[in-house]
């Protein structure tokens, strides 16, 4: 197919001092889905995300952790980018802002505007809290001039500082939202850029710091570093080979067709940013999308407040594809939104259970059922059968529009009418009952093939936001070939002799009681967890402050034993029973692409143990191996097979691998 053009589309880049919740994953999940639109209706995609990670903040969270600021970037980014693989996140650029290039380009930005006038050195003038090394404006001290951060007395200082010239750009900016109000959507945030910040005239900006030096050298005045925020949008450009090699990616992809930003830094976006391009005489971003926050009890989700919900916990009970959906579809895209539990369980339910999911599974069960699982011709079209025919046909351009604006809900909430139309379809055509009568087989057959049209429909809709499950859908419809997004426009499409192919439930129906509990109990966990992460950091910020006194390295402070608390007696290890086990049977889970469900000789016993090792092992190689199984762990349910037992295995971040036993040993042999 001949490309549409190119699309650049961007997330922030994350900083790297603390682990992503589901409010970050939010953003990354809609530029995602966006990518993969922009990919399969045919656009030559860039896609973009990256690592923020530079500055004190930074420096201070590794200093306590008794780490170099290297060390502690390259520790986050690790699990930063495992969340990613995690959530099938299909970004084509990774930038971290201490990669080389990176490093170049922002200095080589910096060096231009100082040549050409656009960044002078002055002094910043403000309150100043020695022990904090903070300035302060006036409206942030507390009473007697306290500092807002420890409440020492600061004091008038002045420090050498470059700044950017802002000021100059503020009409030519003012005139650029004018012109172009897409540069910073939606409406509501562009009316607060322009009234508070281009009217009231903009004052130029501090764009060096002397208080610390975790970040990228001024390259004419190296004891200043780049003030992070200058370092971090011009990753957008570096990634493009921008100060490299701007003949490739960046002349094919600047300037970018959207940056999707949370609210709170939307001025970074549509003000400093434009204004630095105009200084580079380079073209601004097509758009900026300020999407809103997650709260969670009205509040914004964030670490400090402890109110996190953390993705991993939702993705390995529900799935991913129930997380995204969940996402992109309860929240308006642009505006805040609460993030319960309950909510979450509910539509859950009602959408992906029923309304999909049952959708699926009746229609494969009634071609199976009527037609021995082959779907059927059609034959004459009905009034009722040329109403669906139409909903359907209609759905992938509204999607195609939705997507143009970045409304998310509004797509999939079009796609769910295809699904609600479909299902009510079936009870107008009652199929059951046209079964009973062998005159109306043609008209059954064309009610079959119209159902599975939708559903065919319906897969490729879903494509861009829910891979797995539309690769599921199709499977079970058995179709076999590539998905065309065009194909989303034709009804009929369907050719040649075709059988379904029945599998398990999309989405398994969820106890909402049970579930909304359960995920409290989580919370409650993450917070204690957080809690004693916490704990920890202060102790040992105080062993790092002992061991100075007493001149050894700081490093030294993460080499304390463990502490007394967390080590077991004899005791705690009697009541853990291991045993030796061999594998008979493994296959996928029903419901879930990481684990697999295990059938374990145990002796005399055959146990069956659910475990998360899919990733690492494929079924069939792990039969005949013998492992070793924790054997007396109280029977869970893994949604929705019973596991009886833990098999152990080592694993980090890349990979896993089981612990297995070097030699011959009867299965249900005890191991001490
Ligand atoms: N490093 C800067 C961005 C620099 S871009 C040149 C930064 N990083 S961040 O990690 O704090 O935030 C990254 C993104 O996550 C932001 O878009 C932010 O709005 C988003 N979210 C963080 N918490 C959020 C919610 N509770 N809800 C929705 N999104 C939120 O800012």
């Amino acid at each position: 197919m001949m490309s549409k053009g190119n699309y650049y589309v961007t997330t922030p880049i994350y900083y790297t001092n603390a682990k992503l919740h589901i409010g970050h994953t939010y953003t990354t999940v809609a530029a995602d889905a966006l990518a993969r639109f922009k990919r399969f209706t045919g656009y030559d995609v860039k896609f973009l995300t990256g690592t923020d990670e530079h500055g004190q903040k930074i420096q201070e969270a590794a200093e306590k952790l008794g780490r170099t600021p290297q060390e502690h970037v390259d520790e986050m980014v690790k699990s930063i980018t495992a969340l990613w693989k995690t959530m099938d996140i299909s970004h084509d650029v990774f930038i971290r802002t201490t990669d080389e290039k990176h490093k170049k380009g922002v200095q080589g930005i910096f060096q231009q505007l100082y040549d050409q006038g656009d960044i002078y050195k002055d002094f910043y003038e403000g309150y100043y809290c020695k022990p904090c090394e903070s300035f302060w404006t006036q409206s942030q001290l507390e009473e007697d001039h306290g500092c807002p951060e420890c409440g020492r007395t600061t004091e008038m200082a002045k420090e050498e500082a470059y700044f950017f010239k802002l000021s100059k750009y503020g009409d030519r900016l003012k005139k650029h939202f004018k012109e172009h109000p897409e540069i910073c959507y939606p409406e509501a945030r562009r009316k607060e850029m322009i009234n508070n910040f281009l009217e009231p005239g903009l004052e130029d900006l501090c764009v060096s710091r002397t208080s610390f030096d975790w970040g990228i050298p001024v390259p004419f005045d190296k004891k200043h570093v780049i003030y992070v925020w200058f370092d971090a949008v011009c990753n957008y450009i570096t990634a493009l080979g921008y100060g490299e090699d701007q003949d490739k990616d960046f002349k094919k992809f600047w300037p970018a067709n959207v940056h999707i930003v949370g609210k709170e830094i939307v001025r970074f976006h549509t003000i400093i940013w434009p204004a630095m391009l105009m200084a580079l005489d380079l073209p601004l971003p097509e758009k900026v999308y300020g999407h809103g926050w997650i709260l969670f009890a009205a509040d914004k989700m964030s670490k400090s407040k402890g109110n996190v919900v953390y993705p991993e916990v939702l993705i390995e009970r529900y799935g991913l594809d129930a997380l995204k959906y969940f996402l992109l579809r309860e929240f308006v895209f642009g505006q805040d939104g609460n993030y319960t539990n309950q909510t979450f369980i509910t539509r859950l339910n009602a959408d992906l259970s029923n309304d999909l999911g049952n959708l699926l599974s009746r229609t494969v069960a009634m071609v199976e059922k009527y037609n021995g699982g082959f779907i059927p011709q059609v034959g004459a079209m009905e009034e009722v059968d040329e109403e669906l025919q139409q909903v359907l046909t209609s759905a992938a351009s509204k999607v195609e529009e939705h997507m143009e604006d970045l409304q998310y809900h509004d797509a999939l909430e079009e796609i769910w009418t295809v699904i609600g139309r479909t299902n009510k379809y079936i009870d107008e055509t009652t199929p059951w009952v046209l079964a009973k009568d062998e005159k109306k087989k043609s008209r059954l057959d064309t009610v079959l093939r119209n159902l599975s049209e939708s559903l065919r429909i319906t897969a490729i809709l879903l494509k861009p936001f829910m891979e797995s499950t539309s690769k599921k859908i199709w499977k079970q419809l058995g179709l076999t070939e590539e998905m065309h997004w065009e194909d989303a426009k034709y009804f009929g499409k369907i050719s040649g002799l075709i059988k379904v192919e029945k599998g398990d439930a999309l989405f398994p129906r969820l106890d909402v009681k049970k579930e909304v509990e359960l995920l409290e109990a989580e919370n409650k966990k993450v917070a204690a967890a957080q809690q004693a992460a916490k704990d920890k950091e202060a102790s040992m910020a105080l062993g790092k402050e002992e061991q100075k006194a007493k001149g050894k390295s700081a490093e030294k402070a993460t080499d304390k034993a463990p502490e007394e608390s967390t080590m077991a007696t004899i005791e705690d290890f009697a009541k853990l029973e291991f045993k030796t086990a061999k594998i008979i049977e493994a296959k996928a889970h029903p419901n879930a692409d990481k684990l697999l469900v295990l059938q374990l000789q145990v002796g005399e016993e055959t146990r069956q143990v659910v475990s998360g090792i899919a990733k690492d092992y494929k079924a069939e190689d792990l039969v005949g191996k013998d492992v070793i199984l924790v054997a007396n762990l109280k029977p869970v349910k893994l949604r929705g097979e019973i596991s009886q037992g833990m098999i152990l295995a080592a694993s980090n971040e890349d990979k896993l691998v089981l612990g297995t036993l070097d030699g011959e040993i009867p299965s249900g042999t005890e191991v001490s």
